[in-house]
């Protein structure tokens, strides 16, 4: 296993390129699979997680090759439409592939995911959502057995749960509707960037979608869609963990191949606490010279602040001067950073879903351990900042989810590497 090793006190300086959204590929390549043709799609990071999809879709019988940012998948005409435990439990947004396989197959066999560090995790959205285009829906040995006798019919759906809309089951439903006959509406969609991405390229292999990147998608079923080839959205959480980085070490930093608007959430909230920051066409730049304010945050579905970047909004709270509250609305236990900041001398404590961030003058390195994907990001954005060396452990987790961040760092100046452990 590798370890990151920071030593911390050095400003950002420089430029740095965003990578493909994962978040956007993992869904899109699931999509491909409602053709039989060949989609190539661009813009793809070399992740972790892209690498499980890939394993995954070629568990299910499709042909499927990475090379150097670009995804080509050939599902072919017959696919296995089987998503084993083994992979499913390794990456939740295997749960994807659910609707492509039963609109295309009418059948489906999808380990269900359970939960993970993050909390709860329930399914019940997307198995709603494709109940209600027809199928039978069925829970045996930890798998969902989803069948459609004939063909999914389109239907009105509402997609709301406890905490709100939901990415991936808006992302689900609306691809099993293309090949449904007839007229399906999503009330209460997911609004998320990912999702319009999503939509863009089912759109692009031929589907009928209104209203992508609203509360009400409607989506007329056609009978065959086409391959397509389609470049990926740019990664905007791995962009907004850049953003907290540069303004964390007072820094000045061009964030290059981002999507500015997909930042307003944080833009306003780094506004607040005193980071300058200047929008060009597909830049950003961030810098900061006097002492930082301090904000409270509440996370929220998309427009409002992304829960994927509350853990590094609080690595750079928990140094600001003053009292900062974070409020987490989409995943209410998703904390685990703070036992590990309050190692590196952090004052944070924890009130339901909210933490209570008193600012230090000074977080110092430790040995801490990343719990997850964002929560590791945290702690590297703190290892920046702190003084002496800081030893992320657990990196499986950053590569999940970040391309070469530790190369991206040293390029910006910072002084950080990855070792064997
Ligand atoms: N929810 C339900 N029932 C469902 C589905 C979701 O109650 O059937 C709840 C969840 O438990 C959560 C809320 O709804 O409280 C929102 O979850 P959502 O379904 O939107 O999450 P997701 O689609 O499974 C994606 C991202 C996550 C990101 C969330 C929220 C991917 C692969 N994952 O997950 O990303 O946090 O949306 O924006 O797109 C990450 O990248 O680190 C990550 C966790």
């Amino acid at each position: 296993m590798d370890k990151i090793v920071i030593t911390g006190g050095r400003k950002l300086k420089g430029e740095v390129r965003i990578s493909g959204s994962k978040n956007s590929a993992l869904p899109i390549m699931a999509a491909t699979l409602l053709s039989e043709d060949e989609s190539v799609l661009e813009n793809v990071p070399d992740l972790r997680d892209i690498q499980t999809m890939l394993r995954l879709l070629r568990s299910l019988g499709a042909r499927a090759q990475f090379e150097k940012g670009t995804v080509t998948i050939k599902p072919g005409r017959n696919l296995n439409p089987i998503a084993p435990y083994k992979l499913v439990s390794t990456m939740r947004a295997s749960v994807c592939v659910l609707g492509p396989l039963l609109a295309r197959m009418g059948h489906a066999e999808v380990s269900i995911p359970g939960g993970c560090v993050i909390g709860l995790r329930p399914i019940d959205l997307h198995l709603k959502g494709l109940q209600a285009l027809g199928a039978k829906m069925e829970i045996q040995h930890g798998y969902v057995h989803a069948r459609v006798k004939r063909k999914l019919k389109g239907s009105e759906i509402f997609l709301g749960g406890a905490f709100g809309s939901s990415v991936l089951a808006t992302g689900n439903v609306m691809m099993a509707a293309c090949l449904a006959q007839g007229r399906t509406s999503i009330e209460n969609a997911a609004c998320e960037p990912e999702v319009v991405d999503l939509a863009n390229f089912l759109k692009k292999m031929g589907a009928k979608i209104t209203g992508e990147g609203s509360p009400r998608i409607e989506i007329e079923g056609v009978k065959k869609l086409h391959g397509a080839k389609f470049p990926v959205i740019p990664d905007r959480i791995e962009a907004g963990t850049f953003i907290f980085a540069a303004a964390v070490t007072g820094g000045d930093v061009a964030i290059k191949n981002l999507e500015p608007s997909h930042q307003n959430a944080v833009m306003d909230k780094l506004a607040q606490a005193g980071v300058r920051l200047e929008r060009g066409k597909n830049t950003l730049r961030v810098r900061r010279k006097g002492r930082l304010k301090p904000v409270d945050v509440t996370t929220l579905p998309y427009p409002g602040f992304p829960t994927d970047l509350q853990a590094q909004m609080m690595a750079l709270m928990s140094v600001t001067p003053g009292i900062s509250v974070i409020t987490e609305k989409i995943y209410p236990d998703r904390f685990m950073h703070v036992s590990e900041l309050n190692r590196m001398g952090s004052r944070i404590m924890l009130e339901g879903p909210s933490a209570i961030v008193h600012g230090v003058k000074q977080l110092s390195g430790a040995p801490v351990m990343a719990s997850d994907l964002r929560a590791s990001a945290a702690l590297v954005i703190a290892g920046l900042v702190a003084e002496g060396t800081t030893e992320v452990h657990r990196v499986y987790h950053l590569d999940r989810g970040y391309e070469k961040i530790e190369e991206k760092f040293s390029a910006l100046g910072a002084s950080i590497h990855r070792e064997k452990e």
